[in-house]
């Protein structure tokens, strides 16, 4: 198993047991229990004091465990060998423990990662009216100004650039109204490049990530991967601005409210400066974001982890259609940014199924659970757009043609052969 040395606490019970012992152990449990209520794997979470590096980038106000959460380094095929057997069940459980888990970057994803970061402060540099005409009424992708997007009813400070499937507007799709489908209004062609060349790169650790998980379920090869063909990935690019700069009009050092994510992966990368805090499965707390609204869950309660920067890492936790697909083996790891004293910029990007599809519970891990006809992801993203950005103009559009009432055609749903 290859791990980074410095970052990586291996896991006591990875160690003592064997991983087919592990893998059968979870496929049945999840098998006998509707609510399939393993277990969480147990770590004794430490608490570092503030003059650790680790906890000095704590955003001021917040109180959060910090945890040294495992890195991994992918490897260049997943042929289901032992090594990446013992990887996949390491996986899992650094998810069910933590919520999430550190990816160690590859020399590319480095250079990568790095050009996007000036193209990023390039574009969120720029003057303001400028940012404003970032737009396109078709797809949620471009511009969102600081103070536009909704968590739980609160404006959010952070000031975003998003990336969604960039479609010309002769493309089928767009020419259809297909909802939240079409161009992403690039400011400059050396944005939509650098960007475009990380999101692809991030696209095939994410393909990786998700064959190590069907091994670490014990699902057959292809059970999550055969969602992603044409996946609905996207990508956030972000930037915070200082808890002293915000616009007024959010809560004092709030950044993002508590939310979980929609789909199969989010990989996230920031810089030095500090804001993110997960919040690991806990026993008797489950969010069914596709049945009720996870935002603003939990904000304000004790039980979170901060994230603080490692420099070289990517971060990867599950999203809704994984906790669904699973039932609650795998947890949408709740998440929240809060604002520091120095702006911070940071990358999302979430690795999706395909719009069409309606995902199903994997193969050991149907529990019954709701909705028994499976989820349309296409959907649930839709839902979250209009729930997140009810005055933007997309959303206007969306309405005013009648566009939500597409998503139950057949044009635009896969319910698969299955
Ligand atoms: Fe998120």
């Amino acid at each position: 198993m290859a791990r980074v040395s410095g970052h990586t606490i291996m896991n006591a019970s990875a160690r003592a047991r064997p991983m087919s012992t592990m893998v059968k152990a979870i496929t049945a449990a999840a098998s006998a229990s509707a609510s399939a209520t393993l277990p969480m794997p147990s770590r004794p979470a430490f608490r570092t004091s503030p003059a650790t590096p680790a906890a000095a980038t704590m955003p001021p106000g917040f109180t959060a465990t910090v945890r040294q959460l495992e890195t991994f380094v992918l490897p260049e095929q997943v042929s289901g060998s032992v090594s990446d057997q013992a990887m996949a069940s390491a996986m899992v459980d650094a998810w069910r423990r933590d919520g999430i888990l550190q990816v160690s970057m590859s020399q590319l994803q480095r250079r990568l990662y790095q050009a996007a970061n000036v193209a990023s402060k390039r574009f969120f540099g720029r003057p303001q009216g400028a940012k404003n005409a970032s737009v396109d009424s078709r797809s949620y992708a471009g511009y969102v100004a600081s103070g536009e997007e909704i968590t739980d009813g609160l404006a959010d400070y952070s000031e975003i650039f998003t990336v969604t499937k960039d479609l010309s507007p002769r493309d089928r799709r767009v020419a259809r109204r297909w909802p939240c489908h079409g161009p992403c209004p690039w400011p400059d062609k050396d944005m939509k490049a650098v960007v475009g060349r990380y999101m692809a790169d991030l696209g095939a650790s994410g393909e990786t990530i998700l064959r190590l998980i069907e091994l670490g379920l014990g699902v057959p090869t292809g059970s999550l991967t055969r969602y992603t063909d044409d996946g609905w990935h996207h990508m956030r690019v972000l930037r915070f601005p200082s808890r002293h700069r915000t616009n007024g009009k959010g809560k004092d050092g709030r950044g993002i409210g508590s939310h979980t994510d929609y789909g199969l992966l989010v990989l996230a990368a920031q810089d030095e400066v500090g804001g993110l805090f997960v919040r690991p499965p806990q026993q008797g707390e489950k969010f069914n974001n596709w049945q009720k609204s996870a935002a603003g869950a939990k904000e304000n309660e004790s039980g979170w982890i901060y994230v603080p920067p490692v420099p070289g890492v990517f971060t990867v936790f599950p999203g809704d259609m994984l906790q669904y697909m699973t039932n609650n083996v795998l947890q949408s790891t709740p998440h929240k940014v809060g604002l520091n004293t120095r702006e911070r910029f940071a990358f999302a990007y979430f690795h999706e199924p395909n719009f069409r599809s309606v995902v199903k519970p994997l193969e050991g891990y149907n529990g019954g659970q709701a909705p028994v006809e499976g989820i349309h992801y296409g959907k649930h993203f839709t839902n979250m757009a209009l729930r997140n950005y009810p005055d933007r103009v997309t959303t206007k559009r969306l309405v005013a043609e009648d566009r939500y009432r597409m998503l139950s055609s057949p044009e635009l749903r896969d319910d698969g052969a299955s």
